[in-house]
């Protein structure tokens, strides 16, 4: 199919199976404006359905991730037009649309919903000196894309609490420490060739396999403990339906590489 070329987007394949979109808005450090989710969710929509991408990247510069929801768009906006034009909501459509993972790889400033949008993600990698925050309530509202639940969920109620009533920010270091990201690296450079090498591994093994770890885990987010644990062993059986569960197996005792089918 033709290229397709996107205004606030690049897409790229740089390791075999692995999608990167690069958020690239940098005169307004990547703020999240609706034309630019509107483009993410469609290529985000089109690496999913993608028969060869395994693992998807999303990223943006080393000055920034995303420095939060476009404020000159939002300024004007009145109650009743956010909520019957349901404004943000299609943010989140990447946590019900998109089945493969997505690894956030976060330089610089992932503020409000740019933070918000990383921790959308699967996991998240960072630098050290990466800049997180809800700075919302200095503009007087309050987070508006999940970061009062999906923090809160990730630091526990206090320190959220502490972060989103004071707007304080905090650095990658803090990030991986709390495990709101799960490795945090000194350089751009560094992050980058990590989060290349963790997302090719994952695009190397059973397609059928990853969708159903990634829906297993974000379940425990949901449900409660038993019902979790549930719905693990359901997939867990289930799996025994796939080709790839058996081809995993086999080449496994017979000291051989699987070589996946993805079925
Ligand atoms: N929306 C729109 N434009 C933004 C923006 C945003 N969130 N963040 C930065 N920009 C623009 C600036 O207006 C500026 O544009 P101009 O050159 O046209 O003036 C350009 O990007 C560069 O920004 P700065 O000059 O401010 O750069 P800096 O290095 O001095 O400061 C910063 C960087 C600390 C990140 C600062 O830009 C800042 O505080 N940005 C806003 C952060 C924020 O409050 N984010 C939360 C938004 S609310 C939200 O996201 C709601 C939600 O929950 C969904």
């Amino acid at each position: 199919s033709a290229p397709t070329t996107y205004s606030y987007l690049e897409v790229s394949e740089p390791r075999p199976g692995v999608g990167q979109v690069t958020l690239s808005r940098p005169k307004a450090l990547n703020a999240l404006s609706t034309p630019l989710i509107t483009e993410l969710n469609s290529v985000l929509q089109s690496l999913s359905t993608s028969p060869t991408i395994g693992a998807i990247i999303l990223t943006g510069s080393p000055k920034a991730f995303a420095a939060g929801a476009d404020i000159k768009e939002m300024a004007p906006l009145t109650f009743s037009s956010a909520y019957t034009n349901s404004f943000i909501e299609s943010w989140s459509d990447l946590t019900t649309t998109v089945k493969k993972p997505i690894l956030a790889a976060v330089s610089g400033y992932a503020l409000g919903g740019g933070c918000e949008l990383a921790l959308m993600c699967d996991l998240i990698y960072c630098t050290t000196g990466a800049t997180f925050g809800q700075p919302e309530i200095k503009l007087g509202t309050v987070p508006g894309a999940g970061g009062s639940q999906r923090l809160t969920r990730a630091v526990g109620k206090s320190k959220a609490m502490e972060l989103i009533l004071t707007g304080k920010f905090f650095s990658g270091e803090e990030a991986e420490k709390w495990g709101v990201a799960a490795r945090a690296f000194a350089t751009h450079e560094e992050l980058m060739a990590s989060v290349l090498d963790t997302a090719e591994t994952i695009a190397s093994y059973s397609k059928v396999a990853v969708m159903a770890a990634k829906e297993v885990v974000n379940k425990s987010q949901d449900l409660a403990l038993r019902d979790g644990v549930e719905y693990e062993r359901r997939v867990f059986h289930s799996l025994f339906g796939s080709e790839d569960q058996k081809i995993g197996m086999k080449a496994f005792a017979e000291k051989q590489k699987p070589e996946w089918k993805h079925k």
